[in-house]
Formats: C-alpha cells, structure tokens, sequence
C-alpha cells in the first residue's frame, strides 16, 4: 500500500501552514512546507549573487541544496535559516524563482522524499496537481484576499515589524496572479479538492473539517 498523503494548497496566507502543521500533529504524520524550499532557493541564490530570473543556474543551485527540517527549524547546508526566508522579500524571491520549469523539476524528488511513513501532509501550491497527485485527500485552502493581507498585518505588527495594510495587499494580489497565471505548476483549485474557505474560520475550525474529510477517506 502507499504511503497516505493529504496535500493542502492554496494561496499565500491563507492559513495553510498553521493549519497543515496542525493537521499533521493530530494524526502523527510528517509535514512538508513546499514552500519553505522555494525561499530557500531565493535566499541561496541571493547569497550566490544569482538573479532569480537565471532559471537554468537556480535549477544547479537549487540541486546542489542539502536542506534539513527539524524541530521547527530549518537548515540549509548546516546553517539555521528560517528568520531569512520568513521575510517578504523572501516570498517574493520564492514566488519568482518558481515560475522556471527546470526549478520546479530539480525540487520535485526533494519534495517527494517527504512522504515517509505513517504518512504526510504537504502544503503549497501543486502538491494535489504534480508532487503528490495521488494524495489520498487534496484540499483547496483559502480565503478572501482582504482577510489574507489583514492576518498577515497583523502577523508583521505582532512580529514587531513595519507593515502597511495597503501594500501587503497589493502583494498578495500581485503573488496571487503570479503563482495562478504560470504556465508551470500553477495554484488552481482541483476538482477533486475539498473546499476550505477560511475566511470566516478559525484556524481550529479548518484543521477539524480537515480531519473530518480524513476519517471519511481512511
Ligand atoms: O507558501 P509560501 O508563501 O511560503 O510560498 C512562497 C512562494 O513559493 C509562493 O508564492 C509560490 O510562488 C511558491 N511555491 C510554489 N509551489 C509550492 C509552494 C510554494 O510555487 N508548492
């Protein structure tokens, strides 16, 4: 039998991660951030001085990455890097360095290699589509474009940092275009997805409609 997937995608700020890492923890499964790899690379390239716009060199780069998740931290080449590519500037990198198909081909047996017993939840974009499109449950995972850029408002101020609601929202609508529109991998909502609009959900709510799909699928 194969190894029980459940692949979350959806747009930036959606809730996602909170809500996948939280799925995986009630069932004792493994959790993959695609997303974080993607940062990695923008982070990587920068510190190389590749353009993220050099598709064929990201696509070296990003095969030569050793890349660790552990306890909540993740490594790159040894070193802990997840403060780096939490940033914007990071996510935007992440959402540019995405759109080259040779990326997106040298990340895939990195991302595949996640599903380990008893099981895994991914999240990002085309984990239903092209990583894992066996998943035994996809979920589409979003809300409304104002609610996304208000929690990630809220997520910066929080953080300490500066944030303007006006151009955190332009952002998401820019990232939201970009990552729909891309001939390679784009975020689409599947047809065989289950639905989750978080807009006028807690998180909590999310991760127990998750569960639910998941107990009717085993
Ligand atoms: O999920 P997160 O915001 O960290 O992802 C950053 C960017 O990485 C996205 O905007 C998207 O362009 C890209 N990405 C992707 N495929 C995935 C996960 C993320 O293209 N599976």
């Amino acid at each position: 039998p194969t190894i029980p997937v459940i692949a979350v995608d959806g747009p930036s700020a959606s809730g996602k991660g909170s809500v996948a890492d939280r799925v995986a923890q009630q069932l004792g499964f493994h959790y993959l951030d695609s997303g974080a790899i993607y940062r990695l690379l923008a982070y990587a390239a920068q510190a190389q001085q590749v353009a993220w716009s050099d598709g064929p060199v990201l696509a070296q780069v990003a095969a030569e990455m050793h890349i660790q998740f552990e306890a909540g931290e993740i490594y790159l080449n040894g070193i802990a890097v997840s403060q780096h590519i939490r940033s914007e500037q990071m996510g935007k990198g992440a959402s540019e360095v995405a759109v080259h198909p040779d990326v997106r081909k040298a990340l895939l047996q990195t991302q595949k290699n996640f599903r380990q017993l008893p099981g895994l939840v991914a999240d990002g974009r085309d984990m239903g589509s092209v990583v894992f499109p066996d998943a035994r449950l996809k979920v589409f995972l979003t809300a409304g474009v104002e609610t996304r850029a208000q929690r990630r408002f809220d997520q910066l101020i929080q953080r300490g940092e500066q944030a303007d609601f006006n151009t955190i929202l332009e952002d998401l609508k820019q990232r939201d275009l970009r990552d729909s529109q891309r001939t390679s991998a784009p975020l689409q909502q599947l047809p065989d997805a289950l639905l989750v609009d978080t807009t006028h959900m807690t998180i909590a709510q999310a991760v127990a409609m998750i569960l639910d799909a998941w107990k009717k699928c085993i």
